[in-house]
């Protein structure tokens, strides 16, 4: 990081944060909840102030990221906010041509390919993202007790974007990289994990309490190819911020496989997604605590359905350390608020002792 930061002093209410002790594997009350995308389309709040405003325009726009961020939790109450950003957010801050697109995903305007490509994208420095840092401090300060979950996205899956140029089931060209031209694979990497790392400083130093580093389409690889060619460098990412003090969580969907490599990169919490029992999940992830994993469908079901569900998972959460509350991906956009004011209240009543 190129200037010194002063760092954030963190509100005292935060002691007593039941998603922080839970990610500590200290003992809680009840089990913490939130959940992935918690902010977005399936709020209307959320519509009404994007209403005519691009997806990394609000990005940049600490008044919109902070109501934003806010929305999920005065509606739900959840034991955590997570930061309204995107894992693009950072390329496009150190001037990586791409684009949001609604319905697609981030898209690349010149997908990188070459060695000259990955040289050609700058690192990121506090003085690019000073929207984020200004973000930050006024959640702290709004948040008060509840803390706020910082993240990026982690060299594999970003890296995804960057080859593809967009959204790609088989990450052909990813892998094609990975496999066939190990050296550009390893600098892009690299370059990948800095940017990760130094983002994910600027929002820990700027007062958000815990991070998550989502390798969201990791579960594409075999053990081994994660092992030689990915892990390094997200272990690199998690050890950086692990210098700093807060619990990280590291997340990818259809990672039953991976779920042991994923918590030796350095996690604290190993988030899982719905494919994986949780009792199986934390047999696998080596002692540390874990995140999830209710199907994200669950919420169109009878609410009694959805809710023994979640008492399913909630048993299971008690054999781990530390088990935090989540849907195994993203809230889906035509969820109804309404059943994630009900789970949310389900998760926090439901007594553990
Ligand atoms: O509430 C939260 O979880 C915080 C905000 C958040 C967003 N993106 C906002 C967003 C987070 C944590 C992300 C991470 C992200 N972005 C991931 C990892 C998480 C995951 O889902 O696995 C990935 C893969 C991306 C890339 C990305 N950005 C995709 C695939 C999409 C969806 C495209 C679409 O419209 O279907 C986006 C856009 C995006 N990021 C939206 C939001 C709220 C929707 C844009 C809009 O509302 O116009």
């Amino acid at each position: 990081m190129s200037a010194p930061q002063s760092v954030q002093q963190p509100d005292p209410r935060l002691a007593d944060s039941v998603f922080l002790k839970a990610a500590r594997g200290e003992p809680v009350p009840h089990t913490p909840v939130w959940y992935m995308r918690q902010a977005g389309r399936s709020l209307p709040e959320y519509l009404r102030v994007r209403e005519g405003i691009g997806m990394l325009e609000s990005c940049m726009d600490a008044d919109l990221v902070t109501e934003i961020t806010l929305q999920p939790v005065r509606r739900y109450g959840v034991d955590a906010a997570v930061f309204f950003s995107d894992i693009v957010l950072p390329l496009k801050a150190v001037g990586v041509d791409l684009d949001i697109k609604p319905g697609i995903g981030p898209v690349v305007a010149n997908p990188v390919r070459t060695l000259a490509d990955v040289a050609a994208i700058p690192d990121l420095t506090p003085e690019h993202v000073p929207f984020i840092t200004e973000a930050v401090r006024r959640l702290a300060g709004e948040l008060g007790g509840t803390p706020l979950l910082g993240f990026a996205g982690a060299p594999f899956t970003v890296a995804s974007y960057l080859v593809e140029g967009g959204p790609s089931k088989e990450h052909a060209r990813t892998k094609a990289m990975m496999f066939g031209a190990p050296d550009v694979w390893a600098a892009l990497m690299e370059k990948i994990a800095g940017i990760a790392a130094a983002f994910l400083e600027v929002q820990v130093r700027a007062g958000a309490s815990a991070v998550q580093l989502f390798d969201s389409w990791a579960g594409a690889l075999t053990p081994a190819d994660y092992a030689a060619h990915v892990q390094p460098h997200s272990a690199r990412v998690l050890a950086a911020i692990g210098e700093l003090g807060v619990p990280r969580i590291h997340f990818g969907v259809g990672t039953s496989n991976l779920l042991g490599l994923m918590g030796e990169a350095g996690a604290d919490i190993v988030g899982v997604d719905w494919r994986t029992p949780l009792a199986d999940a934390i047999g696998r992830v080596g002692g540390r605590g874990v995140q999830g994993n209710l199907d994200p469908t669950l919420v169109f079901a009878p609410t009694e359905v959805l809710l023994a569900r979640a008492a399913e998972v909630i048993e299971a959460g008690r054999a781990a350390p530390g088990h935090i509350f989540n849907l195994g991906h993203g809230v889906i956009p035509s969820t109804d608020p309404g059943q994630l004011e009900r789970l949310t209240e389900f998760v926090q009543t439901y007594a553990l002792d």
